[in-house]
């Protein structure tokens, strides 16, 4: 199956973000990684990263095209923020599984509240870089599928 992994806002920086919230890989390595693990097994994964909340929502309109089975979405900032993003989501009927790399639990008031959370099929948060790959493992068992 296709996968596509969207990370939003400041997470071009991870690696050298707040390492001791974000940790120590660079997107770069986090996006490699995964692409090599879907492509083991028999998968594809494309990556896409950006600052800004209209490029994101255009990739997530593209992705109609693309016969995603299921995407992996850091919305980072935009998660406590964007009813467009979400939108989005949900126009383009894009399954998804929601990550955080920090548990947004634990932090600010105003990062625990998310406009995706309800419309993901899970959610993945506090487990740093290594919860990408948890999602990806979920996406590759078929619990977008499952979920619809
Ligand atoms: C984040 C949590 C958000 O609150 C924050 O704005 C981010 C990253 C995370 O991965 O822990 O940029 O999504």
């Amino acid at each position: 199956a296709h996968f596509l992994l969207l990370n939003g806002p400041n997470l071009n920086l991870l690696g050298t973000r707040e390492p001791g919230v974000y940790g120590q890989d660079s997107l770069a390595v986090i996006e490699s990684r995964l692409a090599d693990t879907a492509c083991a097994a028999g998968h594809t994964l494309a990556c896409f990263q950006s600052n800004s909340e209209a490029e994101l929502i255009e990739r997530i309109h593209a992705a109609r095209d693309e016969n995603v089975a299921c995407a992996l979405f850091n919305p980072a900032a935009f998660t406590h923020t964007s009813v467009a993003l979400r939108d989005a989501l949900l126009a383009a009927e894009l399954a998804f599984i929601e990550v955080h790399l920090s548990n947004t639990a634990k932090r600010e008031p105003f990062r625990h509240h998310s406009y995706f959370a309800d419309i993901a099929v899970g959610t993945i948060t506090g487990f740093g870089a290594r919860g990408y790959a948890m999602a990806l493992d979920a996406a590759m068992a078929g619990f977008a599928e499952t979920a619809r």
